[in-house]
């Protein structure tokens, strides 16, 4: 088999970088090592950024999207049992668009099937060979058949624990990563959420996030312990501990129902510099991991792509390399920037072992700052509706 884009891994990165290829004219075969309903299975984040969403109509998926998706034109943050606003939309005139990343990765996966395009699913053992050379090769397993795809490139879209970032030469990639001492016990639960926008509290118990998917599904989060297990929650637990954390106008406003999913996650920050090494392009979760406290994954792994795909468009057509010698440098340009913004939100909203009542009072004093000052307020709302990227998107 021979194509010009091999793509390992079938998550959003790889799916959306897919369909921007298609879109251009450039043939690609995505290789995914898990089965399709496994891959939507997986319950993640939820918030686009316009760069997001204009990427998405870009590849001609936005269709469901601007009907289901709910524009969020602030959040809400919850401290010392006050709820207090941003306003995305006066701040910076820019709004979010709440829409699942399995709707996403659902709408990205049906368009991928009616224009006939090739994912290999429940590809088994597959590695990458000769992309510091001019002969790359994707391999893999299928059905206990071996198969070999010759390509021009490949695009390591597949995740943290993925295959073509652990294939660089030791020594030419350098890893920076933080992992923070708790993790997320997660819950989606169809019930109608319990305010229109997304509420961030910091309490003394630990943060509280209430989310939503639509109008009668609600996704919320509790900060835990790293060796908390799910079995030990029980619904009613949940909702409890929730509520606590919550101001009382909010928690008494919350509606409980039976748990479809609860999952706990860890927190980590990590960046893999650079991100190109010959033939093979890093995107998506396989270059880096922030904590979802930012709302930054799903829209760094499809910036991530845009500038791929910008890149191979320009290689392909103009016969011009300047986009692909570029793609390390203006990726990571923006990710430091959501990396620092993560970072910097999940220390304001979390309990850390060594916060103490020194450190409770300073995150109170910057809660304070963000939601008093023009300036506080505006940095956060720039960030959670993020940066421009015209490169990518013009006009
Ligand atoms: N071979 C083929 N596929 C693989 C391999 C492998 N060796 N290893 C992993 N994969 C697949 C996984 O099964 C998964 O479907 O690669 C895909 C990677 O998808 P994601 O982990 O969703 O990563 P990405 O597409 O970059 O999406 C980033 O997902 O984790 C969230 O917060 C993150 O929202 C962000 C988004
Ligand atoms: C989610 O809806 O899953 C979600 C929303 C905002 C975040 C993190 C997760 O910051």
């Amino acid at each position: 088999m021979r194509t010009q884009v091999a793509i390992v891994g079938a998550g959003p990165s790889g799916l959306l970088l897919g369909a921007l290829l298609h879109k251009a004219g450039i043939s690609a075969v995505i290789v995914e090592q898990r089965s399709a309903d496994y891959v939507l299975g997986r319950i993640r984040a939820g918030v686009l950024e316009q760069t997001t969403v204009e990427l998405l109509e870009r590849a001609g998926v936005a269709e469901r999207l601007h009907r289901d998706g709910l524009p969020h034109g602030g959040i809400e943050l919850a401290f010392e049992g006050r709820l207090h606003r941003i306003d995305f939309k006066a701040l910076t005139g820019k709004h979010v668009t709440v829409y699942g990343q399995t709707e996403v990765t659902r709408d990205l996966m049906d368009a991928r099937t009616a224009a006939g395009l090739v994912t290999v699913y429940d590809a088994e053992n597959v590695s990458v060979h000769g992309f510091d050379g001019n002969a790359p090769r994707v391999r893999f397993r299928k059905a206990g058949i071996e198969h070999e795809i010759a390509c021009d490139f490949i695009a390591g879209c597949d995740g943290y624990h993925g295959v073509t970032r652990a294939s660089v030469p030791a020594g030419a990639i350098t890893g920076f990563e933080k992992v923070y001492p708790f993790g997320w016990l997660g819950v989606l639960a169809d019930v109608p959420p319990v305010r229109d926008e997304l509420v961030y509290a910091n309490h003394e118990r630990g943060f509280a996030l209430c989310s939503q998917r639509s109008r009668t599904r609600s996704r919320y989060y509790l900060q835990c312990a790293l060796d908390d297990q799910v079995e030990r929650w029980t619904d009613a637990a949940f909702w409890d501990e929730l509520r606590r954390r919550l101001p009382d106008e909010v928690a008494q406003g919350v509606t409980t129902g039976p748990a479809i999913e609860k999952s706990i996650a860890p927190l980590r920050s990590f960046v893999a510099e650079p991100m190109r090494f010959g033939r093979l392009f890093l995107a998506g979760d396989a270059a880096h991991i922030v904590p979802p406290t930012g709302a930054k994954g799903l829209n760094l792994a499809a910036s991530d792509v845009g500038y791929l795909a910008e890149g191979l468009t320009e290689f392909y057509l103009d016969k011009r390399t300047a986009g692909i010698e570029a793609y390390s440098a203006r990726c990571l340009g923006r990710i430091w920037k959501a990396e620092r913004f993560s970072w910097w939100f999940t220390s304001l909203m979390h309990r850390f072992p060594e916060t103490g009542a020194f450190g409770r009072k300073m995150q109170q004093a910057e809660l304070e700052y963000l939601v008093g000052s023009a300036a506080g307020s505006r940095s956060l709302a720039e960030n959670y509706v993020g940066l421009p990227m015209q490169q990518v998107v013009p006009g």
